[in-house]
């Protein structure tokens, strides 16, 4: 019978020499694989009598287990070692200078939203965010939107199916934001929410996704007066224009009482636009004051608590702010149009360093 000793050894040798896994996986394979040696004596106990085979039985079955723990500790070896290979080539040098050619840029609605964010962080509103997915009460019910409300109509709204089979839905606006920080934290209260938003809609003006910032202040004593001068304050700072005009034009939303579009005043003439000049006006953001019933269904009581809310669209300022004509262009990923329009990365906007240069 041929001794395990010297089998014993080579496999083991080969084991321990192995460098790469591939060599490791020859050396399991030719050990143990369905033709290796030690698979081979263990179809040889077949002719054996039964005192001789159970020896040699148990003898091969501690070789196997012996083979077993040398190949777990060869893999560790092996594995660790690659491990340290990667951490010593894969490094990256953080001090490298930029590669010009492959520089990124920050895309105009990012930009755009870091300065809506700065402008209203520079008056005391910090940033919450919501869910996209959102239910039937946060989006409409709970902000006073009536059941046969044409914004809950199929063709507007893009309806789910939740994981239990309820109805869910892509939030058409940011305002289901409003309820949920209503409903979980007392006032004082001075969010802006940025995000998407969806409808079903796709034109050369409207995309099925699109981005908002919502604003919402509550707490005691908060009127009208404060709405107006935050909002005339915050369209002065954006487009940057010290005396631009401001117009209030009373209008209907179901979630504020009273209610009113923020116009800013533009010139036509000569066919371009030109913002802060002129007899013109253009519509930039829908406002009011929250509405008592809305203030109700959040648990708030409307005879202690006021506040007012606003919510404009990110595309539609940035392309007045910054001039592109075709609201299709975000979303295209075209790197020549990012370069065109793009901002400097690093170059965080800020009221005291410029906003956008
Ligand atoms: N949610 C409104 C819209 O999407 C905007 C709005 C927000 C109006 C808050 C008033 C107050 O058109």
């Amino acid at each position: 019978m041929e001794s395990l000793d010297r089998i014993r050894d080579e496999i083991l040798r080969l084991i321990d020499g192995a460098a790469t896994g591939v060599a490791l996986d020859e050396a399991r394979v030719a050990a143990l694989g369905r033709s290796g040696q030690i698979t081979e004596l263990m179809k040889g106990l077949r002719a054996l009598d039964p005192d001789a085979r159970r020896q040699r039985g148990a003898d091969l079955n501690s070789l196997k287990q012996e083979i077993e723990t040398a190949l777990a500790a060869a893999q560790g070896r092996i594995d660790a070692a690659t491990l340290a290979g990667r951490l010593v080539n894969e490094r990256l040098d953080m001090t490298l200078p930029v590669r010009t050619e492959i520089e990124g840029r920050i895309h105009p609605i990012s930009q755009t939203i870091d300065e809506v964010v700065s402008i209203f962080g520079e008056m005391g509103f910090s940033v919450a965010e919501g869910p996209h997915i959102e239910d039937d009460f946060h989006n409409f019910t709970a902000l006073n939107i009536p059941p046969e409300h044409p914004a809950r109509q199929e063709q507007d709204t893009f309806y789910l199916q939740g994981t239990g089979g309820e109805r869910k839905l892509l939030r058409t606006h940011t305002s289901p934001v409003q309820i949920r920080t209503m409903m979980a934290h007392k006032p004082p209260l001075r969010i802006i929410v940025p995000g998407r938003t969806f409808r079903s809609d796709h034109d050369a003006t409207h995309s099925p996704m699109f981005h908002q910032v919502e604003g919402l202040m509550i707490d005691r004593a908060v009127h009208m007066g404060h709405l107006k001068g935050c909002l005339i304050e915050f369209c002065r700072a954006f487009f940057d224009i010290e005396h631009l005009p401001v117009r209030f034009r009373p209008s209907y939303f179901p979630f504020t009482e009273p209610s009113a579009e923020v116009d800013i005043g533009c010139s036509r003439e000569g066919g371009g636009l030109k913002i802060g000049a002129g007899g013109d006006w253009l519509e930039i953001l829908g406002s009011g004051m929250v509405h008592p019933k809305v203030l109700a269904n959040c648990g708030l009581d409307p005879d202690t608590h006021q506040g007012f809310a606003f919510g404009m669209g990110i595309e539609r300022i940035a392309m007045l702010k910054y001039g592109i004509p075709d609201l299709r262009t975000f979303y295209e990923s075209d790197l020549r149009w990012l370069r065109h329009y793009g901002f400097a990365a690093l170059d965080i906007p800020s009221l005291a360093g410029g906003l956008a240069r």
